[in-house]
């Protein structure tokens, strides 16, 4: 059967369907599945963290106690037991909601969408950091807004900067829709936000009259150090919409996550959910809520948490050993990822191919996480998922890429 083309559907796409580009993280995930390619490029947990038998038992016993709820359609809001141990869950780190403020999603993608939805017109302005996460840059685009970037630095992102644009931004006569951030150990970078910060950026929310968007799907991966409150926690006026998610702390596969926010605003998310979905499914809300009941979540986070120590540990010596001078790094204190720096002039979507075709490693490239195009010397690295020979072998292959590839002017290791 003959096919209509790309170029004869073109009249049927939206505006919005013509400015959605596939994901760069999606494309680089293909090349993983190639053999012999040790891939930096994704950010999957690692399936050894998985719990399966606890799984298998709470599946069985909500087939076997409630098959008519779980197997049910269910209110958009969401599963009222698994919102209950939500509210247990968000106390823990000083985030005090009722079930009405919060929307049980698919995924913790599911609430940046909805809030891209809900907040965005064609033209909106978007304050995101400068790198962020890419999907997020990505789900914000899809709805026609402009994104301003904001640098990060060691300490989250620049509210020195922040204040600048937003006072640019008010002299033209606009105003942001939202700023979002990723506060804890950030996607891409790995960086955690200070307090003070934090502070800060809640500060210039109310002076400028913009609401806050925090996207915290691995707070809960700390492995030494204090966690500063979540933003949700320090805002008093129902400025903050706090996505999170089960993916990194219970199963991806499950694609159970939640937003929390005031009523107000969880109303007009379910209204627009409503369209998309209808609902989460019950099934696995079910399951979500069961794991967190028999305390399961709670003696799980430590097990995560030392096995990615180690591997963060890991990347951190073998990185050590193997970088030539001038390449830098981040050294997160939780999370997935890190972030590397290579001299100036060096350019990491250029060097990909080769990463892949000479050396067998792949990882994902700085600029995609920038709204700016900026971030071209910079590439993200996952340590959750490789193996730890993996991790030892693929900065060795990453590392002889980089030397291979150095500015001419470069004096190299003596
Ligand atoms: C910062 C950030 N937000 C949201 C997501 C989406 O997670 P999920 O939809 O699995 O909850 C991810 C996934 O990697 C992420 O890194």
């Amino acid at each position: 059967m003959t096919q209509l083309s790309g170029d004869d559907l073109q009249e049927f796409f939206s505006a919005s369907a013509k400015v959605m580009t596939r994901s760069l993280i999606r494309e680089l995930l293909k090349l993983t599945r190639r053999g012999g390619i040790i891939s930096f490029a994704g950010g999957l947990p690692d399936p050894a963290t998985f719990p399966v038998e606890e799984l298998k038992q709470i599946t069985v016993d909500v087939l076997t106690q409630q098959p008519q709820l779980a197997l049910q359609y269910g209110p958009t809001e969401g599963d009222v037991n698994l919102k209950d141990q939500l509210i247990t869950w968000m106390a823990k780190d000083g985030i005090q909601v009722t079930r009405d403020q919060i929307l049980i999603t698919v995924g913790s993608q599911q609430g940046l969408d909805l809030a891209g939805r809900v907040f965005l017109d064609p033209g909106d302005a978007v304050i995101v950091e400068l790198p962020s996460y890419m999907a997020g840059l990505q789900v914000f685009r899809s709805y026609r807004a402009q994104m301003i970037g904001v640098p990060q630095d060691a300490e989250g992102m620049r509210t020195d900067l922040l204040e600048q644009t937003l006072a640019r931004l008010r002299r033209e006569g606009r105003r942001p829709k939202f700023i979002y951030v990723v506060p804890d150990f950030q996607n891409p970078s790995g960086v955690t936000m200070t307090e003070a910060r934090r502070r800060m950026l809640l500060e210039l929310a109310r002076a400028y009259g913009t609401l806050v968007v925090e996207d915290s799907p691995y707070r809960e991966l700390r492995f030494e150090g204090t966690s500063p409150p979540p933003l949700a926690s320090l805002d008093r006026e129902g400025r903050v919409v706090f996505v999170s998610t089960f993916s990194k702390t219970l199963a991806p596969g499950l694609r159970v996550a939640w937003m929390a926010a005031s009523e107000e605003l969880i109303r007009r998310f379910v209204t627009a959910k409503q369209g998309v979905d209808l609902c989460c499914p019950a099934f696995t809300q079910a399951i979500a809520a069961e794991f967190c009941a028999r305390g399961h979540i709670y003696r799980h986070l430590p097990q995560i948490t030392v096995l990615y120590r180690k591997k963060r540990d890991i990347m951190l010596r073998a990185l050590e050993r193997e970088m030539p001078p001038g390449v830098t790094w981040t050294k997160p204190e939780g999370g997935l990822f890190l972030w590397v720096t290579l001299l100036d002039g060096m350019d990491t979507e250029h060097l990909l191919r080769a990463a892949v075709e000479d050396e067998g490693v792949a990882y994902v490239v700085g600029s995609g996480f920038h709204a700016d195009g900026g971030g071209k010397n910079a590439m993200r690295l996952n340590f959750s998922f490789p193996s730890e020979e993996h991790i030892e072998e693929g900065i060795r292959r990453l590392a002889r890429l980089a030397k291979k590839h150095l500015p001419a002017a470069t004096p190299s290791k003596s």
